[in-house]
């Protein structure tokens, strides 16, 4: 069987991106036949973003919310909060101290700080904490304590992976002995989005503020959301250029082929912006709109959120439980028996 795993760390609403570079392609992995999934809410990497408790604690609701709402079935797929696994931090540790710290060095998310600080004439590591600093570690644990597969991801992503199969390489040989104690895993981009665009261009982000919510606020900020859009400054009637575009970019990624080509021509032959933010609005209200009751319901019901956790955190502990047994004993710490 294939075991396909993912998570988003909770911070921030979820937005378009999250839905398109994760959810929709894992939620579509884990229908198919003789696939195990397991899908988590990254908290203990929120806490690399965001020292305010109330925030952790909304965007962990609603994140949750939005996993069940976009059609996850918990029957089928394991569905759990990260800080309800300890196997994953004992990992995380155990992974740190056969990391070196030159590949952590290389990572995008510590490199672009340093490069900020540079800029700026400060202290290069000024603001990076050690949990920034070895976030892919936190990574690699996630996804080798659960042996998977095919890790389905936004592009962003990508490096992070390679750190977690070379990690889990280092391993296999140093304590292996011809034994492979981790899966190296795959990962999945959805080539079609890759990296969606946000309202300005760049890669919507919670970081950036430029992102398209996919519930919150109702269909009111959605539209909103839409109408901030940034496009050249054509008049109707002047014909658009599609390449480029990051208003076609988003309606290409929600869209099917047929609904794609005549959206183009449409825009070649002179719709306005105006009109085209309407039908984008159009083909994702029809698209959100179901889900969108459903998160309204479940974000009203909290406790039933926590249930449903905590039944997928027994379920992950059955498999992290005796797998941390055998790394352990794998380094030296537990007598095999
Ligand atoms: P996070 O929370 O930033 O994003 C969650 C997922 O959404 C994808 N994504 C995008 N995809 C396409 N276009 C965009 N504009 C866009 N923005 C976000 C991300 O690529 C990601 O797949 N470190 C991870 C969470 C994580 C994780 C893991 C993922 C922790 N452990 C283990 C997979 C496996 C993160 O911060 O994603």
């Amino acid at each position: 069987r294939t075991r396909v795993l993912t998570g988003i760390t909770t911070t921030g609403t979820p937005h378009l991106g999250n839905y398109a570079g994760a959810l929709r392609p894992a939620i579509c992995e884990s229908r198919q036949d003789n696939v195990d999934a397991f899908f988590f809410l990254a908290d203990y990497h929120a806490l690399i973003k965001c020292d305010d408790p109330a925030r952790v604690a909304r965007s962990r609701l609603e994140i949750a919310a939005t996993w069940l709402a976009a059609g996850l079935d918990t029957e089928r797929v394991t569905f759990y909060r990260q800080s309800d696994i300890p196997e994953i931090p004992e990992l995380s540790w155990i992974l740190t101290c056969m990391t070196p710290k030159g590949l952590m060095n290389r990572a995008h998310a510590y490199k672009a700080m340093v490069d900020q600080n540079t800029a700026k004439g400060i202290e290069v590591d000024d603001g990076v904490t050690m949990g920034l600093y070895s976030y892919p570690i936190l990574m690699a644990a996630d996804i080798l304590m659960f042996n998977a597969n095919i890790v389905p991801v936004g592009k962003d992503q990508v490096q992070h992976l390679e750190m977690a199969r070379d990690i889990a390489q280092r391993f296999n040989h140093h304590y292996g002995q011809g034994k492979d104690y981790f899966v190296l895993p795959d990962v999945k981009v959805d080539e079609e989005v890759a990296t969606l665009p946000g309202l300005d261009g760049r890669k919507m982000s919670k970081s950036y503020g430029n992102t398209i919510p996919l519930f919150e606020g109702g269909r009111q900020a959605l539209k909103t959301a839409i109408a901030r859009i940034q496009t050249d400054s054509k008049l109707p009637g002047e014909p658009k250029e599609t390449e480029g575009s990051h208003l076609f970019t988003l309606y290409k990624a929600f869209a099917s082929i047929e609904q794609t080509a005549q959206f183009k021509k449409a825009l070649e032959e002179g719709l306005a912006w105006g009109q085209a933010k309407e039908e984008l609005f159009t083909l994702l209200d029809n698209l959100l709109s179901p889900m969108r009751e459903r998160y309204e319901s479940l974000i009203a019901k909290p406790q039933e959120i926590e249930d449903i956790l905590q039944a997928g955190a027994v379920k992950a502990r059955r498999y992290a439980t005796p797998f941390i047994q055998t790394i352990r004993e794998a380094v030296g710490l537990r007598q095999s028996t």
